[in-house]
């Protein structure tokens, strides 16, 4: 997730361009750059922060009144110089800034090379500027307009171009992208905040639209030359509450963020009904068809993940796993040989104890795949492949997101070592990446209705402590409910296997002892309803997690969170949602920082 903008108008650009870059560095900030029209397009780029690009540019930024800027969140290509934005043509004669992932980039960027194309670059974006440049025949609009009709995903993009100097085109499919109406100035960005500065009046661009931007207007276009009306919407928000779009904190933000993160973390992997996994391109099929044992190792939250992984790769591989404690895998010696494969989860990529645990596998002659959230991160770099969760930063130091990202990408690796080694049939395959390509709507249906969670929350805030239960894939969900509370509302919490509770956490069960139950269709459902018989018969509240159409449920529970149906081993993703909001709300009344809890920290680098 990267945010770009751009102005037109009577001011010095620069300034405009930095200020709005700033508003946006919460997403993403491994690098930044602006591109600055006068006679010639100057651009300037640096490595780091945005700090690094305003101290480059108080000796010497550039002069213009058009101009375009980008905070980048790598996707393809690590964070350097030379892949910042913006990216220009071969004549440097036009720029462009870009927040998206380009899936067909690849043959796109072979076909322009051999066509004579020079890139200076490893990004996607740079093939835009390319395939521009090559329709440009005195319109920028009908050049751009023609250009992203050849992109396949998402994208939000500016462009500016030496032959027109007042005109700046912006597109927008998948990707956020807003106009400002200022008077006599108008601009572009990814996001609001970037032009609060400047003007509150916004035109919120929809996907498959172009926009034409002079210092008279911005004029709307539609890719498929439909009319369009747009209504200018005046925003009421102050800017720190504009970064986090309305919501009241990150966290709430990046809970409702789940449906995009999961999108654009599948985005691209599954063509034709098959998984394609590019990142992972050193794990060669023998290899793959090798592997007699995994080990998935990572820390907190993405240990939960890891067990959603578990549960995958053993159903669909036939493949023994183990998910280890991160923190315990590197002090007790491992059995690893060279048919062993280890999947380190890291959504930061720099946690210590994971680190650790990826060069002990290495050392120990496994494989290792990275499946992390950051390009370039520790971790990344060390494994011999990644699996990049495109998630976009999370600043709430609770993983939600992120979370939800990670169970959708050791899906996928679990469906890729089965297509290898042929333990799932193509029609398995294909039923289960449709399933996967549902997710995102599934998740956005079920934050439509979350009123039922905040009146649960209003009513055990209080409580001193909750069981959290679970069966199969409901464990690790049952686990990361638990963490979710705990971590971010300080009440003790403990997450089981459901069928354990009765060898000791039952001693726990009194009326003021909730029990969250993860009780969505299963192949032990019934065992489940057994065992919420139990604890109802120690007198605690029952919490449900069930899956939508389940009408038995209610006889069962004073609370039921429906969630939409999916098959068993996919269940866990629509399942942890409800108590993310359950620990967020009940966390609010009891007025705790929910972005920021105390003694925790986003990622723990040391021991
Ligand atoms: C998640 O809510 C926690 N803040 C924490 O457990 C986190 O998942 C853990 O520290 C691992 O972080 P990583 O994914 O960056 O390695």
């Amino acid at each position: 997730m990267c945010g770009i903008v751009g102005y037109v108008g009577p001011r010095d650009t620069v300034p405009i361009l930095i200020n709005g870059l700033k508003r946006l560095e919460y997403r993403g900030y491994d690098s930044a750059g602006i591109a600055v029209l006068n006679s010639e397009i100057s651009i300037v780029r640096r490595l780091g922060k945005l700090k690094e690009l305003e101290n480059a540019l108080v000796e010497n930024a550039p002069s213009g009144f058009v101009g375009i800027g980008h905070t980048r969140w790598a996707t393809h290509g690590k964070p350097s110089e030379e892949n910042a934005h913006p990216h220009s043509d071969c004549s440097r004669e036009i720029a462009v800034v870009h927040n998206g992932i380009i899936e067909n980039y690849m043959l796109l960027k072979e076909e322009l090379q051999l066509r004579g194309h020079v890139f200076t670059s490893q990004t996607d974006t740079e093939i835009i500027a390319h395939l521009i440049e090559e329709k440009y025949d005195g319109d920028l609009l009908a050049a751009v307009k023609s250009a992203v009709k050849e992109l396949r995903g998402s994208f939000a993009l500016a462009v500016i171009s030496k032959h027109e100097p007042g005109r700046l085109i912006a597109a927008r499919k998948d990707s956020p992208l807003i106009c400002g109406i200022g008077k006599g100035e108008n601009f572009i960005a990814s996001d609001i905040p970037a032009i609060l500065g400047c003007t509150r009046s916004v035109l919120l661009l929809e996907d498959n639209e172009l926009a034409e931007v002079t210092c008279d207007g911005v004029k709307i276009h539609s890719l498929d030359d439909l009319h369009v009306e747009r209504e200018i919407l005046t925003i009421h928000w102050d800017a720190e509450a504009a970064e986090k779009c309305g919501y009241e904190d990150f966290m709430l933000k990046e809970i409702h963020e789940q449906p995009l993160a999961v999108r654009e973390t599948i985005r691209g992997r599954f063509l034709d009904g098959r998984v394609t996994l590019d990142e992972a391109s050193n794990l060669t099929d023998d290899m793959v068809k090798k592997v007699s044992k995994i080990f998935v190792v990572a820390c907190g939250t993405s240990y939960h993940a890891g067990l959603v992984g578990k549960n995958a790769i053993e159903k669909w591989t036939r493949v023994p796993v183990e998910v280890d404690i991160a923190s315990e895998f590197r002090y007790r010696d491992p059995i690893i040989d060279s048919n062993t494969l280890v999947v380190a989860i890291s959504q930061s990529g720099e946690t210590a104890d994971t680190i650790a645990s990826l060069r002990e596998a290495k050392k120990k002659g496994a494989k290792v795949i990275a499946i992390s959230n950051v390009v370039g991160s520790t971790i990344t770099r060390e494994a011999d492949g990644t699996i990049y969760t495109h998630a976009g930063p999370e600043i709430g130091v609770a993983a939600t997101k992120t979370l939800v990202s990670q169970m959708a990408a050791i899906y996928t690796l679990a469906l890729y070592l089965a297509q290898v080694r042929g333990t799932l049939s193509q029609a398995e395959i294909s039923k289960t990446i449709h399933e996967l390509n549902e997710i995102p709507d599934k998740i956005a249906t079920l934050l439509q209705d979350i009123s039922p969670i905040k009146k649960c929350a209003s009513e055990f805030s209080n409580c001193k402590s909750f069981l959290f239960l679970g069966r199969g894939i409901g464990v690790p969900v049952a686990l990361e409910g638990a963490l979710k509370l705990k971590e971010i509302s300080y009440i003790h919490a403990e997450g089981y296997a459901a069928g354990e509770m009765k060898h000791g956490p039952i001693a726990l069960l009194e009326k003021d002892v909730p029990v969250v139950v993860v009780a969505t269709k299963g192949h032990t459902y019934e065992k489940v309803i057994s065992n919420i018989q139990e604890v109802r018969a120690r007198g605690s509240f029952v919490i449900a997690v069930a899956t939508e159409g389940d009408s038995e449920i209610k006889q069962h529970a004073e609370h039921v969170f429906y969630v939409p149906e999916t098959s068993e081993l996919l269940s866990a993703i629509p399942a942890v949602i409800p108590l993310q909001l359950l620990a967020y709300y009940i966390a609010k009344i009891r007025g705790c920082d929910v972005d920021q809890p105390r003694n925790l920290a986003k990622s723990v680098t040391v021991e």
